[in-house]
């Protein structure tokens, strides 16, 4: 995981003359910051957690695993600043925790489409498991191609004297999905380069590819089973 906490002393302007009011301010909203940020952290070991279970489970009880790998982040607080002055709100705790949805974020590489589902379902069955919002890009992929299952869910995290619920942003994706998000997104983020509408076609064409090679071994999982199961 990256390390939110080591950078974001960075965000302060070198050399600015404070008044000890303001430097001690200064100490507090960072000391807060970085309690958040902990937070956030524990909700992601939480979810981690259920989510290796499910895996366990899985794999004794289909001696299969539908996880093929889970990547977690804290977003940076540089992204955080970008993102709460883009929504034109205050660097506060209290603006992070009620404005933004994805400052923990894990990412979950199914086997098959089928999987995202199955584990979609079970972590959200969960008790102590809220769904904040869903969208469904798989049922409905997004205009450029883009396909994934975002679950924005709160988990309560227990601290020594309070429980506290916590959001945290689940994508569930495949393999295939992944393999185009990611080189989709190594693409796009490259400074100073435009995209043609040319080029916006063809990696749409690369992310049906995708999705049929997606049923294809769907299909072929299918008879595997299909046949396994006779035997
Ligand atoms: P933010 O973009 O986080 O402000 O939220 P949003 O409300 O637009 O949420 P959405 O669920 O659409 O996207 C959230 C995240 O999904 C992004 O931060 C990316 O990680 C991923 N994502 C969404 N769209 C795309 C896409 O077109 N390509 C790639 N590679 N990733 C995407
Ligand atoms: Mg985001």
């Amino acid at each position: 995981m990256e390390n939110t906490m080591d950078n974001i002393e960075n965000l302060l302007v070198p050399q600015m003359e404070l008044s000890d009011k303001a430097a001690e301010k200064i100490l507090t909203q960072l000391k807060n910051f970085r309690m958040l940020m902990s937070y956030y952290n524990c909700a992601i070991m939480e979810v981690q957690t259920k989510l290796n279970v499910l895996n366990e489970e899985y794999s004794l009880q289909h001696d299969r695993n539908p996880i093929e790998s889970i990547k977690s982040r804290l977003k940076e607080p540089q992204s955080i600043l970008n993102k709460l002055e883009r929504k034109g709100l205050p660097f506060s705790v209290k603006a992070i925790e009620e404005n933004l949805n994805d400052i923990a974020g894990i990412r979950v590489i199914c086997s098959f489409p089928e999987d995202v589902y199955t584990i979609a379902d079970a972590l959200l069955k969960q008790d102590d498991i809220k769904l904040i919002k869903q969208k469904d890009y798989i049922m409905t992929p997004k205009p450029n191609g883009y396909r994934s299952l975002h679950l924005i869910v709160e988990i309560p995290i227990f601290l020594a004297n309070e429980k506290k619920p916590m959001k945290v942003e689940v994508q569930l994706r495949t393999i295939a999905m992944d393999c185009w998000a990611s080189l989709e997104h190594k693409l796009k983020y490259k400074k100073d380069f435009d995209f043609t509408a040319e080029m916006q076609d063809e990696l749409f064409q690369c992310a049906v590819i995708s999705a049929r090679l997606d049923a294809k071994m769907d299909a072929i999982r299918k008879k595997v089973y299909e046949n396994n199961d006779k035997k």
